[in-house]
Order: structure tokens, then C-alpha cells, then sequence
């Protein structure tokens, strides 16, 4: 596919710098894709990509078992640029010296260009700039060959190249936010220096997808399970785009989602998009299962095993049915061991809380090399609306585990009232974008006394909980304005029946989870 032509292969050493630099590679257009620091010289050949950029990582180069690069990777020819180990590594491996570190540079740090040197990567940029460090050691001789390019009080060596040889590397971070001339030096690096045109868009994704998933599934019948989240409705828009009615999907309102998420389902991809649509309402079914259970694992079997169950039930008439769509990610692809087939497992924590293990249909993951800000502006491109697009994480078993205490109808309707204003103020707010969730939460086995108009109340908390986040491993309580506490505060009270006290979790992750349950 066309795009493919280029792809930039993101060297893997370690932490979480490969995925940030891998989205970045793609922010400029390329196709990127993340290998393992093992890869040979000869797969990298059969990967024939236009680029390698060797990520950071957490170890030093001196320490024994200190991940290292295939050696014949260097006279491939193939330009390759260095970031943080990833240049200690170039430097090391090719004949430098890399000091190590009597102190480290951690944060901001000034960069001076080298006076009256040439530089294929830096020159235009400015003489001193503000970069992002996170390094001990620091290469102090380049390899034969290779010239500095520029340094910091730290770091003598923080830059070096050698043309002749397409080989380039910063001892900062190009890739983080806080480094304001990074993406110039990627850019240089990928379209400059390495000649990357820059075809991967949108829309070029979805031709690839769009005749991917034809040529996978021919004339076969395909399900997909709809969650209401982000990925399963983008796969299943992209899949229809390009098989129509081959496409039959399934929602099942587990009676659990928040308010009008369910109408808002059918009425996308039922009434606008026109995907054919199995809408199981089953509630009451739910219920009747989640009667007296206050324990948040076993509701969460309950709920998934029922899904399971209602899955099958209505799958059963689609006997002819091949292929399950799934909105895999490639984030999910890298964690579950590679690219290359090792993730084609359904994740069973996953939306659908697991679906049989004996199932014989084969997937289909079109959003598999895909991050999920890519999945997002995918969808729109699909003609999704906002308020799916933009959704945020939502655990599979829905409101069920924000419940705290036994799960009834009533306390749904409560939670999902209070859920849709928090939202809705925040939505206002226009807040969305800049945090990773923000949600309500019922405690509802817990009273408390208080008082409305001149009457004793003694009802239930609810708990506000907003975070920011880059991958929800790790999260911090937003600080939000508390005038818009205060609305959300009085909104609730007035006007959710059963409500008398607001709370603001200000408990990060960790030692907290995102989730109450
Ligand atoms: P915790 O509470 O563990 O949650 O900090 C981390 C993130 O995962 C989401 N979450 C789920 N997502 N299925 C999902 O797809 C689930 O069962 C599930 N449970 C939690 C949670 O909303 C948060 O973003």
C-alpha cells in the first residue's frame, strides 16, 4: 500500500519512550512501527523501511546485558537516528566513548549548537534551546568519523552525526512536549535527511483497511459486538465501509450504560450509517443476575459471562457467520508480545468481557496498528459524531462497578443522572479534551445525614471523580475550577432524587485506581 512504501522502524530499548517517538513519527506522517531491540540486520532488510530511530531506555550501555543493536544494522545503509541510549548506543557500539554520568541530567536543560560546525540535523534551529533530558551517562568522544554537533554543561557530546555514514542522535528527548524545537528535528530528520514524503493520513488508512478487510473476508459474513466505546465503533465503521451489509453488528444495553448512550448507538449506526443492528435490551435480565451482589469481581463475572451468553443467543441465527470484528489497538498488539500475530487473542478484560473461548470465528482487527488519538480522528473521518469519537474510557461492565453496593434499576437511574451532568458541566467547561475521564460515582450503601428545605435528609454520596492521564497506568486527580465544582455540587443535589452530599476524589493513581469499585 502506498503509505507502507515508508515506514520508520522505532527501536525498542526499553520504558515507554518507543510509543511516544512512534506517535510522533506518525504526527509527520509516517507509517511507524515499534520492533524489539533483538531485531536482526536481516529482518530489519525485510522490513525495507526508510528510517530506524533507536528509542531511550532505562539502562546504561556499561551494565552488563545492556540491550544492544545488531552491529551489520549500521551498514544497512538506512538512515538512523539515535535519541537518548539510543545515541550512547550509536556512540559506543561505532567506536566512541560514553562517560559515565557523575551526575545526571533530569528536566529541562540548555542546548548550544557547536559554533562554526556544519549540522545536516540542527543547523536553522536556534543557537541555545530549552530540551528535555532524562540521562547519567553522556557520550564523550563520538565515533571516529563523527562530529558534535552540540552540548550542554552536562553533556559535552549532546548531539553528533555523520553524514557519510546517515547517522544522526541527540541526547535529548525530540519526542516530549517540554522539548519546544523536537518536532522540528524529527521532522528534519524523517523528511530532510531521511526522505520521507509523508502519506500516511487518514484517508490513506482507510483505503489500506478498506481493502484489507476485502481481501480478508471475500463475500464471508462478519459480526461485530458494538460496546458503545470508541474502538469497537470505529472498527465497525471501517469495516462497513467496506463491506456494507456484510456487516451485522450486535449491541447488547446491559441496562449499565450511562444515560442515552444506548439511543445514541442505534440511532448512529442503525438510523444514519445504516449497519444492519442487533439491539438486545436486556436490562432486566442484568438485574435479575446482579441481585445482591456487592462484590465488584463477581459482578463483573455476572456481567460478563452474561454477554457471553446473550452473545451467543443471538448469534446463533448467523450460522454463517466467519469473522468477529475487534478494536484492537496497537498499544494492546505491543503489550501482548509483538506485531506479528503473538496478540490475535480476543482480550478477554476487554469490552465484551470475554467471549468463548472455543469460538471458531477468525478476527478481524483493522484498527491493530493503530493508537488511539489515530482511532479518533479515524472515526471522524468515518463520519462518526463527537460524542463518540470523543468518549472516553468506559470499564466494560459499565455502571455496575461504579455502584458501590448491590446494582437495582434505581440506583442506575440515580447514578446516570449524576454521571450526565458531571459530563455535561464538564463538556461546558470545555474541559473534555484535557482530561482522561471524568465520571460519578454512587456510594450508594453509605448514608449520611443532612439537610434540604427544613427537612432531615439521610441519603447517598456521590463521589466526582476527574483525572488526567496519557495511558491510564498512571493518573492525577484534575484540579478543577471549584466554581465548577460548585455547579456540579448544587446541579446534583437539585436535581438527582436521593442525593444529598457531593464528594471530589483527590486521590492520584496510585495508590488509587481511576475506577471505584
Ligand atoms: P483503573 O480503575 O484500574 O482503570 O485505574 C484504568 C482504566 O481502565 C478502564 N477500565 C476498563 N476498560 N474494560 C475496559 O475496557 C474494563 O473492564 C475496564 N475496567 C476499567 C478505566 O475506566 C480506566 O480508564
Amino acid at each position: 500500500m502506498a503509505q507502507r512504501d515508508e515506514t520508520v522502524l522505532v527501536v525498542d530499548f526499553g520504558a515507554q519512550y518507543a510509543q511516544l517517538i512512534a506517535r510522533r513519527v506518525r504526527e509527520l506522517r509516517v507509517y511507524s512501527e515499534i520492533v524489539p531491540h533483538r531485531i536482526t540486520a536481516a529482518e530489519v532488510q525485510a522490513k525495507n523501511p526508510s528510517a530506524i530511530i533507536l528509542s531511550g531506555g532505562p539502562k546504561s550501555v556499561h551494565v552488563e546485558g545492556a540491550p544492544a543493536l545488531d552491529p551489520a544494522i549500521y551498514d544497512l545503509g538506512i538512515p538512523i537516528f539515535g535519541i537518548c541510549y539510543g545515541v550512547q548506543l550509536i556512540a559506543q557500539q561505532l567506536g566512541g566513548t560514553v562517560g559515565r554520568g557523575l551526575r545526571g541530567e533530569y528536566g529541562r536543560a540548555r542546548v548550544t549548537l557547536a559554533d562554526g560546525v556544519h549540522s545536516e540535523l540542527l543547523d536553522g534551529l536556534p543557537h541555545e534551546q530549552d530540551v528535555w533530558m532524562s540521562h547519567f551517562d553522556a557520550v564523550t568522544v563520538p565515533p571516529p568519523g563523527f562530529t558534535a554537533t552540540a552540548s550542554t554543561p552536562d553533556a559535552p557530546v549532546a548531539a553528533l552525526e555523520c553524514l557519510e555514514r546517515k547517522i544522526w542522535g541527540v541526547q535529548w528527548h525530540p519526542e516530549v512536549v517540554h522539548t519546544p524545537h523536537g518536532m522540528a528535528v524529527l521532522q528534519r530528520f524523517l523528511h530532510d535527511l531521511a526522505g520521507c514524503k509523508g502519506g500516511w493520513t487518514m484517508l490513506s488508512i482507510i483505503d489500506e483497511q478498506v481493502a484489507a478487510v476485502r481481501a480478508k473476508v471475500g463475500t464471508g459474513k462478519v459480526i461485530c459486538a458494538l460496546s458503545g466505546g470508541v474502538d469497537s465503533a470505529v472498527a465497525a465503521a471501517l469495516v462497513h465501509r467496506a463491506i456494507g451489509h456484510q456487516l451485522v453488528c450486535i449491541y447488547v444495553d446491559t441496562g449499565l450504560m450511562r444515560l442515552n448512550e444506548s439511543d445514541q448507538v442505534v440511532e448512529t449506526f442503525k438510523r444514519n450509517m445504516g449497519i444492519e443492528l442487533i439491539h438486545v435490551t436486556a436490562g432486566p435480565r442484568y438485574f435479575e443476575k446482579l441481585e445482591g451482589v456487592v462484590e465488584p469481581e463477581a459482578k463483573r463475572k455476572i456481567i460478563g459471562e452474561l454477554f457471553v451468553r446473550i452473545f451467543e443467543e443471538h448469534t446463533g441465527g448467523l450460522q454463517d457467520a466467519e469473522y468477529l470484528v475487534q478494536g484492537t489497538l496497537y498499544p494492546d498488539v505491543i503489550e501482548s508480545g509483538g506485531a506479528d500475530g503473538t496478540a490475535a487473542v480476543i482480550k478477554s478484560h476487554h469490552n465484551v468481557g470475554g467471549l468463548p473461548e472455543d469460538m471458531t470465528l477468525q478476527l478481524v482487527e483493522p484498527l491493530r496498528d493503530l493508537f488511539k488519538d489515530e482511532v479518533r480522528r479515524l472515526g471522524s473521518e468515518l463520519g462518526l459524531p463527537d460524542e463518540i469519537v470523543l468518549r472516553q474510557p468506559f470499564p466494560g461492565p459499565g455502571l455496575g462497578v461504579r455502584i458501590l453496593g448491590e446494582v437495582t434499576p434505581e440506583r442506575v437511574t440515580i447514578l446516570q443522572q449524576a454521571d450526565a451532568i458531571v459530563r455535561e458541566e464538564i463538556h461546558k467547561a470545555g474541559l473534555e479534551r484535557e482530561l482522561w475521564q471524568a465520571f460519578a460515582v454512587l456510594a450508594a450503601d453509605v448514608h449520611s445525614v443532612g439537610v434540604m428545605g427544613d427537612e432531615r435528609t439521610y441519603a447517598n454520596p456521590v463521589i466526582i471523580r476527574a483525572v488526567t492521564s496519557d495511558d491510564a497506568m498512571t493518573a492525577d486527580w484534575a484540579r478543577l475550577p471549584y466554581d465548577l465544582l460548585e455547579t456540579m455540587s448544587n446541579r446534583i443535589i437539585n436535581e438527582v432524587r436521593g442525593v444529598n452530599r457531593v464528594v471530589y476524589d483527590i486521590t492520584s493513581k496510585p495508590p488509587g485506581t481511576i475506577e471505584w469499585e
